[in-house]
């Protein structure tokens, strides 16, 4: 056998190990590759797993835009994990495992957005109340902070009464460098806040078609919402996004 090159049976093996990796990231995410995954704030301390996402609705895409309202009254009712889970896929989910591509379109698949839940008391079953942060590749929740900071994040978000009564709030935050590394000013500027409202309108006509209410609120503190969620120097509130069931 020559040292130069590999014997046929060992191009094989290495050929073989490379495809079977391949078809365990594509169906469990076990090797993980260098997309953005919800993994930027730290480590994480406690997960909550979400159940599987529905890809087959009965409300028509043109019933849910019909119907669709900013609503800022809620009821008292936690949401469940489902429902949770459901809103989070349509707002940042994974559609393809292999590319990563997700729900909600990005220039260049840059994926520069990270979603923060604030979970209320009561306001997902099973779920206690802090900040989380969705994990898209795994389709769960990583805590970040422990108890209630809807109270705060409703004096961040100049006292707006749905931010504290909803059952969680989406807090959509912009990793700016992942888009401008390959466009520039133009990414941030332009790219990077038209994703923002890609995932507010999945947000909204997924709520619309579970029957649950929401609203994209862009008024408040950029800084002490991004205290709050507990997220890094380098990431951008752009919408909390409050959601809970029906008033
Ligand atoms: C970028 C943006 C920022 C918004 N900010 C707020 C906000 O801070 N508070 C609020 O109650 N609604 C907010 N809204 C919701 C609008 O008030 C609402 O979309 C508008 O009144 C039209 O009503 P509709 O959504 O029911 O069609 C915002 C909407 C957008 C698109």
């Amino acid at each position: 056998m020559s040292l130069e090159r590999p014997s046929r049976r060992v191009t094989l093996a290495l050929v073989l190990a490379a495809a079977v990796s391949l078809v365990l990231n594509a169906v469990f995410g076990v090797v993980r590759i260098a997309l953005p995954d919800g993994g930027t704030a730290g480590q994480a301390t406690d997960t909550v797993a979400l159940p599987a996402p529905n890809t087959d609705g009965d409300v028509s895409v043109e019933a849910a835009l019909a119907a669709r309202r900013s609503r800022r009254e809620y009821g008292s009712d936690p949401l469940s994990r489902r429902d949770l889970g459901q809103v989070l896929w349509a707002a940042q989910g994974i559609t393809r495992r292999v590319s990563g591509y997700r729900t909600a379109p990005s220039a260049g698949a840059s994926y520069p957005l990270e979603l923060f839940v604030v979970v209320g008391t009561s306001g997902v079953e099973g779920v206690d109340p802090g900040v989380y942060q969705y994990r898209p590749r795994r389709h769960e929740l990583v805590r970040r902070r422990s108890g209630d900071v809807q109270s705060a994040l409703r004096r961040a978000a100049v006292d707006q009464a749905s931010v504290e009564v909803a059952a969680v709030d989406l807090v959509v935050c912009a990793v700016d460098a992942r888009t401008t590394e390959k466009y520039g000013q133009r990414g941030r500027q332009r790219y990077v806040p038209m994703e923002a409202g890609h995932v507010g309108q999945n947000v909204y006509l997924q709520a619309e078609s579970l029957g649950l209410g929401t609203v994209a609120v862009g008024a408040f503190a950029d800084d002490r919402v991004r205290e709050l969620v507990g997220a890094p120097a380098d990431h951008r509130p752009l919408y909390v996004i409050p959601v809970g069931t029906r008033a």
